[in-house]
């Protein structure tokens, strides 16, 4: 398994391209499975979970051309030619449950791995299944399978979740959009990814309004066709680099990168001592201080502070001036980071959903270990501000969300290598 090493080295500048959105691909990549047509996706990112949903698709059906070095992708699935999405293929990667809403509505028939749970929590998919029961949908869950039917089709119905998931949002949407009649959901998620989907499906024909507030309605359509589409800037990956002035100071440029779907998060960096200035090109970062002041933190469904930087957070918080305590409400487990940062001489006190970092006058670089995906970059950030070599194993973790990540980072001035073990 690869590593990484990091040597602190200085306050950053330069400037990075930021990527489209793997958490936008990961959904617009099944919804094409919703038409017969083919279907065209550009500003894809080159990441392993991209791969893997490539090979979940092709198992169903989908013929995948790629160009432009995988930027550009094209799904054409005629036929679904099987209703199976593997347990070997789920388990690399939860999203897979993702084919499930499109399959039932284009195909009538699905059986879908469970997705086990990840580092981070069990990751349940009760919502996903008790909203595509209320859209028709027969479900029998058996030997790790979930076997759905759906002999009529299915029917629009109003359907409230009892969180505002993403995932079940998504599924959700895309099987409504060819149900027949109305579909209300209610309490549903408010993400950029989100409206990025109802775009692509709005371009294939769908007739969706409410996206990226709390409620969508959908009159379902008799069929979709193929269209164009651009995937979004990634926001997590944006607000990831973000952080690299802000902990070795320096200032930098984040090309594509859009304040508007990072307000809460901009807001919460510049009350801690950043200084983020729109360009023609992007944003511009920089610290303000020498010190970046503490500042508590609660993650919450978007437009809240996203979980998905609240990794990226605590190693910015572990040099700051003060107290702070993050509080993260979205997964049950999500502060492996946190040990991890200590072995680098952070002071973190974790209490169930609750860390507090103390600010101590400087890290020190140490072999640490990668848990998941955003742990792993924030080790990584934290290796840029810490005197001496870090050493990050179990890097495949990154893989799945940053691309190039070694080459973004060198082009900011950091002293990073990957090491093939
Ligand atoms: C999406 O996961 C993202 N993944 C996650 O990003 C992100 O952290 C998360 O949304 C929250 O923003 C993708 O888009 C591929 P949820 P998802 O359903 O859809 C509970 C990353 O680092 N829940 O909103 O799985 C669940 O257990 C990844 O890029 C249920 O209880 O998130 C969790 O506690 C990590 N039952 C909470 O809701 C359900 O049926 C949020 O889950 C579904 C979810």
């Amino acid at each position: 398994m690869d590593s990484i090493i990091v040597q602190g080295n200085g306050p950053v500048s330069g400037e990075i391209p930021i990527s489209g959105a793997k958490n936008a691909a990961l959904t617009l990549m099944p919804a094409t499975l919703l038409t017969d047509e083919p279907v065209i996706l550009t500003n894809v990112p080159r990441l392993s979970d991209i791969k893997t949903t490539n090979e979940l698709l092709i198992s169903l059906g989908t013929k995948i051309s790629m160009e432009e070095d995988g930027q550009k992708i094209t799904l054409t699935t005629q036929e679904i030619t099987s209703h199976l999405a593997h347990y070997d293929i789920v388990r690399k990667m939860r999203a897979s449950i993702l084919v499930l809403g499109p399959m039932i509505a284009r195909h009538g028939i699905a059986a879908v791995s469970l997705p086990g749970g990840c580092a981070i929590g069990a990751r349940p998919v009760d919502i996903h299944l008790k909203g595509l029961e209320a859209l028709g949908v027969e479900l029998d869950l058996r030997n790790g399978y979930v076997h759905a039917r759906a002999p009529k089709g299915l029917k629009g119905a109003i359907y409230e979740l009892p969180f505002a998931s993403v995932g079940a949002t998504e599924n959700l949407l895309m099987a409504a959009s060819l149900a027949t009649g109305t579909t209300v959901l209610k309490n549903v998620a408010r993400e950029p990814e989100i409206v990025d989907l109802a775009d692509l499906l709005r371009s294939m024909g769908a007739n969706i309004n409410g996206d990226g507030s709390s409620v969508i309605t959908i009159e379902g359509v008799t069929s979709l066709h193929g269209t164009s589409h651009e995937v979004v800037t990634d926001r997590i990956e944006l607000g990831t680099y973000m952080m690299a002035p802000l902990i070795a100071g320096g200032k930098i440029e984040l090309l594509g990168g859009k304040r508007k779907i990072l307000e809460s998060f901009c807001q919460k960096l510049e009350e801690a001592g950043a200084e983020i200035t729109e360009s023609e090109r992007g944003l511009i970062v920089a610290r303000k201080n020498a010190h970046i002041r503490a500042v508590d933190v609660i993650t919450e469904p978007y437009p809240g502070f996203p979980t998905d930087l609240q990794a990226q957070m605590m190693a910015l918080l572990c040099t700051a001036d003060g107290k702070s305590v993050l509080n993260e409400t979205i997964f049950e487990n999500r502060f492996m980071h946190a040990p991890e940062l200590v072995r680098m001489g952070a002071n973190i006190e974790v209490q169930g959903g609750t860390a507090t970092v103390t600010g101590v006058k400087n890290l020190r670089g140490a072999p640490v270990m990668a848990t998941d995906l955003r742990a792993s970059v924030s080790l990584i950030l934290a290796g840029l501000a810490a005197k001496g070599e870090t050493r990050v194993a179990r890097v495949y973790h990154l893989d799945r969300g940053y691309e190039k990540v070694v080459s973004k980072f060198r082009a900011i001035g950091a002293n990073i290598e990957r090491l093939k073990e």
